[in-house]
């Protein structure tokens, strides 16, 4: 199979897919996932106070689950439940059997950790080597990884993935901008791993340096880690001349390749069902809605040895569609967190819709901060946007402000203050971008 952007070609062999379950029958793959599930909840109920408690408290024991259709039955698990538990009281197994914690920042308070097996490490490594071959990479690429290592997942998850497939890893994390660019140019990676956020950044340091990313060898880049559109999809592919891929992954669950898009379809990403089980629910009365159906995601892990999560809310709102390149089903790209949601003037916006709007001004860069506001009472956004550098003049930027208003406006209903600043005035993030600044005083 062959796909390609003008002159850069990602060629690759078949069989298409990484592991035989991936395009296995729907029947399958149920029966797969109601096997694992009955373990996974006897596992966490046996091995977990918390678990036990929770489930008792709700009158169900894992015996009550004999179909899928009854893990509704069970009690959801949130970030607080995690919280509650700091640092290890989620955990199945001895501390001794955990060789690995990572944990997720919270922007408050103390970190969410979660612990692995050597079996879960595997686990994690073979579903993101599984995601790199999705998204076109092959044994034998090189890897440049500038996801953060830490406590972070996004480092060590791709990179124990990328040498699970086979590639040759250079395992760079985030910052030090220059230096990125001139390891990419001297190293020749056929892929790049990072926050999409982040890539634009690095984007802009080539430029700076005097390189056209056209040039540059990437092929595939594998972004994810923060919500993202397809207008940033189209920007950056057309920028570099490479393939965009979509990764999923949250560190509750076991980090990044969670769900990954296939090269060939880019429609969603698949989830690797076999290892996690997903639901949408109503965030609001904690039903589960049909397919199809916008609502929060839930995953249950269906494998995870040391910290087995059942029906943990995401917060991140998407919807499940059918499988396609693969018959495990696809996720839509995640809209956003409800976390993220803004309220101004009784509108409902997420920063994705924002971005949409910003990257149909052919005048406008990528980078951008949303601001919240609070006049006489009211919440207000202002939207911060850089003019891409030859449209830098005030009255290109000007003009810039009322178009993207405008476009803001009638797309999605309401009216901002747009501020169109000078190219580098909107802070760069080396990771996950923060997008709403808020600048309301406390009352
Ligand atoms: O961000 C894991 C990861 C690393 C995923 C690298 C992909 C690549 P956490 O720090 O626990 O883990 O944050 C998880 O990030 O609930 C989403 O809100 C968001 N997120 C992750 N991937 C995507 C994506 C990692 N592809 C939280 N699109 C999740 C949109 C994403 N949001």
């Amino acid at each position: 199979m062959t796909t390609g952007l003008n002159q850069k070609v990602v060629e690759f062999p078949q069989p298409r897919e990484f592991d035989a379950i991936e395009v296995a029958s729907r029947d399958e793959i149920a029966n797969l996932q109601r096997n694992r599930l009955q373990w996974s909840l006897r596992h966490a109920y046996e091995n977990v106070p918390h678990y036990r408690k929770a489930f008792d408290e709700k009158g169900v024991s894992p015996e009550d689950f004999r179909d899928l259709s009854d893990l509704a039955q069970f009690p959801f698990t949130t970030k607080q439940d995690l919280r509650a538990n700091y640092p290890f009281g989620m955990f199945a197994v001895p501390r001794s059997d955990v060789v690995r914690v990572h944990g997720s920042s919270g922007t408050t308070g103390k970190p969410t950790v979660v612990g692995y097996t050597k079996k879960d490490i595997e686990t994690w490594s073979d579903v993101m080597a599984r995601s790199i071959w999705a998204g076109g990479g092959r044994p034998g690429m090189i890897v440049h990884v500038a996801y953060g290592y830490g406590l972070f997942t996004g480092g060590l998850g791709a990179h124990y993935g990328a040498e699970r497939l086979g590639c040759t890893v250079v395992p760079v994390s985030g910052g030090m901008t220059e230096r990125q660019v001139q390891l990419i140019t001297d190293f020749k990676p056929d892929i790049i791993m990072v926050t999409p956020s982040y890539m634009l950044a690095l984007l802009d340091q080539f430029r700076a340096a005097g390189i056209d990313p056209r040039e540059s060898s990437l092929k595939i880049g594998f972004f994810g880690a923060e919500p993202w559109t397809n207008a940033m999809r189209h920007e950056i592919e057309q920028a570099a001349q490479m393939q965009a891929i979509d990764v999923y992954g949250l560190s509750e669950v076991i980090g990044p390749g969670v769900a990954c898009e296939c090269v060939e379809t880019k429609d969603g990403l698949h989830i690797w069902e076999d290892h996690f089980y997903p639901e949408i629910i109503d965030p609001e009365t904690g039903v589960p809605l049909p397919d199809g159906e916008v609502g929060e995601l839930v995953f249950t892990s269906l494998t995870k040895e040391a910290m087995p999560v059942i029906r943990y809310r995401t917060r991140d709102l998407t919807r499940l569609l059918p499988g396609t390149a693969r018959s495990m089903r696809r996720m839509e790209k995640v809209t956003g967190r409800s976390d993220d949601m803004m309220i101004a003037r009784g509108v409902n916006i997420f920063p994705t819709q924002i971005e949409e709007q910003i990257l149909r001004c052919d005048g406008l860069s990528a980078h951008y901060e949303i601001e919240l506001l609070r006049e006489n009472r009211m919440d207000e956004l202002r939207i911060r946007v850089e003019a891409k550098p030859e449209h830098a003049d005030d009255a290109s930027r000007a003009a810039q402000a009322d178009l993207l208003a405008r476009h803001i406006k009638d797309m999605i209903g309401v009216t901002v203050a747009v501020t169109v600043a000078t190219p580098g005035a909107v802070p760069r993030s080396v990771g996950k971008a923060a997008r709403i600044v808020d600048r309301r005083k406390k009352e």
